[in-house]
């Protein structure tokens, strides 16, 4: 399964829900990425002056990234993809070694996408994510799960925002016609509740 969406649309949030319910892997480009940046591993160090940018990682440094860790044998039971594929390159790489069965697009009003990030706190130990406004943690600055400090992405700034959404806009949205082309797109308002969301999102999957 993959999801797709801008920036800010939600893509962590509810593929964590959709992992949990479904008992499938939550593979998330982002958070392997980030990992290596903190370990500084080479891989890292190379994705950071991207990343901090609002740039895309080149496409083989990712691809590469994710095809190891689809070979993990917590990968067999099945998996979500958030963050990946991000270009029609990378999309037909992915096609030539997995087939894909779904993809869920999580359309969000583009206005609505500044606000989402800016006010992102993520947990630095768990990788929870929080709203100061739509999703609080119970006490203020600290993780619901772990109980650890919380933190807000260097990326999540406003000046790299702009970078990340026009990004998106020039090499990830024509993924949407790609998977349409292909009949596997389905269309996920992501605007409203995250609950909501999540359900609108459990009757479009189950059937499948
Ligand atoms: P990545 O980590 O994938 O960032 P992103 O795509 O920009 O997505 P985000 O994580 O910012 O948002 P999200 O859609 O997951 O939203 P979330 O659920 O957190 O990538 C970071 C960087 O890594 C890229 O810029 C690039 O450099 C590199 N990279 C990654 N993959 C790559 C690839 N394949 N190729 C090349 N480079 C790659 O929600 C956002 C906020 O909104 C949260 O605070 C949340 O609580 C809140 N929220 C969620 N849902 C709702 C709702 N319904 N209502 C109100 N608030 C909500």
């Amino acid at each position: 399964m993959i999801l797709l969406g801008a920036p800010g649309a939600g893509k962590g949030t509810q593929a964590k829900l959709i992992a949990d319910k479904f008992e499938i892997l939550h593979v998330a480009t982002g958070d392997l990425l980030r990992d290596a940046v903190i370990k500084e591993t080479e891989l890292g160090i190379k994705a950071k002056e991207y990343m901090s940018r609002g740039e895309l990682v080149p496409d083989q440094i990712v691809i590469d990234l994710i095809l190891e860790r689809l070979k993990g044998t917590d990968a067999k039971v099945g998996y979500i993809l958030d963050g990946f594929p991000r270009t029609v390159h990378q999309a037909e790489k992915l096609a030539k070694v997995e087939e894909v069965d779904i993809v869920l697009n999580l359309d969000v009003d583009f206005d609505l996408l500044l606000e989402r990030l800016t006010g992102r706190r993520s947990c630095a130990s768990c990788g929870a994510v929080f709203h100061l406004k739509y999703n609080p943690p119970k006490a203020e600055n600290i993780c619901n799960k772990c109980g650890s400090g919380l933190i807000q992405r260097p990326d999540d700034h406003e000046d790299v925002i702009k970078n990340r959404l026009e990004t998106y806009n020039r090499l990830t949205r024509p993924l949407i016609e790609f998977y349409d082309h292909l009949g596997k797109l389905k269309n996920v308002p992501g605007d409203g509740e995250i609950n909501g969301i999540f359900n609108s999102i459990v009757s479009l999957i189950s059937p499948q």
